[in-house]
């Protein structure tokens, strides 16, 4: 795992999507994994301005989000499709854009559905990743098995809670299961980068990073994965203990040479 420390939320916001750009233009098929709430929308407006600026180029490209609420329609405002379609989707041409359906009458199977398809595409080779107050990835609540695939999943309180405001503000309104890629499933892709901005995160971010592996915080089963980078702002690196040995890193390793005026 490595840990990128940038001065704010959209410095860390446009290095991920920096990062996104440079893989798709390496590979204009990637396959994507996508992430939502509220700190990637800075990321999509930022691959947007891409597209417009240096005609970044996504049409080739299928994405995978990590999961989608059960039992409200694909038009509804608090829905992760509508997330997408309003801040991505409709803003540049994506190649193929893959969501799990949260209104599938046969719930179980599409979950089955929506791995066979991530296979067929040869996998994910880029997993964006936001981090949950309670540590999850995707939905991936605690104790989630750190082995789990697609899967549905009862929503924690805390969840609900932190959702709420994608729901006027009431956790009454947050559907209470919802569909999610899992930890065994994120842990495939062959490249993770999670992004954690704010205060509010700093404790559990040091948790999910430098604390065990631990089902309890699902976040820090990408410890165990072979090249995954976590991009956060200063605030949210409060409570790390491996700052200094981070920051030499992104000043002195090759691959960050082109990323210095984000420092
Ligand atoms: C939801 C998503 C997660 C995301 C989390 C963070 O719970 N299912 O994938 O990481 O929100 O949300 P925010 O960025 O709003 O803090």
């Amino acid at each position: 795992m490595e840990v990128i420390i940038l001065p704010d939320p959209q410095k860390a916001a446009t290095l991920v999507a920096r990062i996104v750009a440079r893989e798709v233009r390496a590979d204009p098929g990637l396959v994507l994994g996508l992430a939502t709430g509220r700190t990637m929308e800075r990321v999509y407006g930022e691959l947007v301005e891409l597209h417009r600026r240096e005609g970044l180029d996504c049409s080739r490209c299928t994405t995978f989000n990590l999961d989608e609420y059960i039992g409200i329609p694909a038009d509804h405002p608090g829905s992760y499709r509508r997330y997408m379609e309003d801040l991505l989707f409709s803003r540049m041409k994506i190649g193929r854009p893959c969501l799990p359906d949260g209104m599938a009458a046969d719930l179980a199977g599409e979950c089955r559905r929506y791995e066979a398809e991530i296979a067929r595409a040869g996998g994910i080779g880029l997993q964006l990743l936001g981090l949950g107050a309670d540590g999850h990835i995707g939905f991936n609540e605690p104790l989630s098995a750190l082995r789990s695939r697609t899967r549905e999943k009862a929503l924690t309180p805390a969840t609900l809670e932190q959702n709420a405001p994608m729901f006027g503000g009431d956790p009454a309104q947050v559907p209470r299961r919802a569909i999610t890629m899992g930890v065994g499933t994120i842990l495939d892709s062959r490249r993770c980068l999670m992004l954690v901005t704010g205060a509010a995160k700093a404790a559990i971010l040091a948790q999910a990073v430098e604390g065990p592996i631990t089902a309890m915080v699902t976040a820090s089963a990408l410890q165990l994965h072979p090249k995954c980078q976590v991009v956060v702002d200063v605030a949210a690196s409060a409570g790390l203990k491996g700052v200094d040995y981070y920051r030499w890193v992104f000043a002195n390793e090759p691959e960050w040479a082109g990323f210095q005026d984000l420092a």
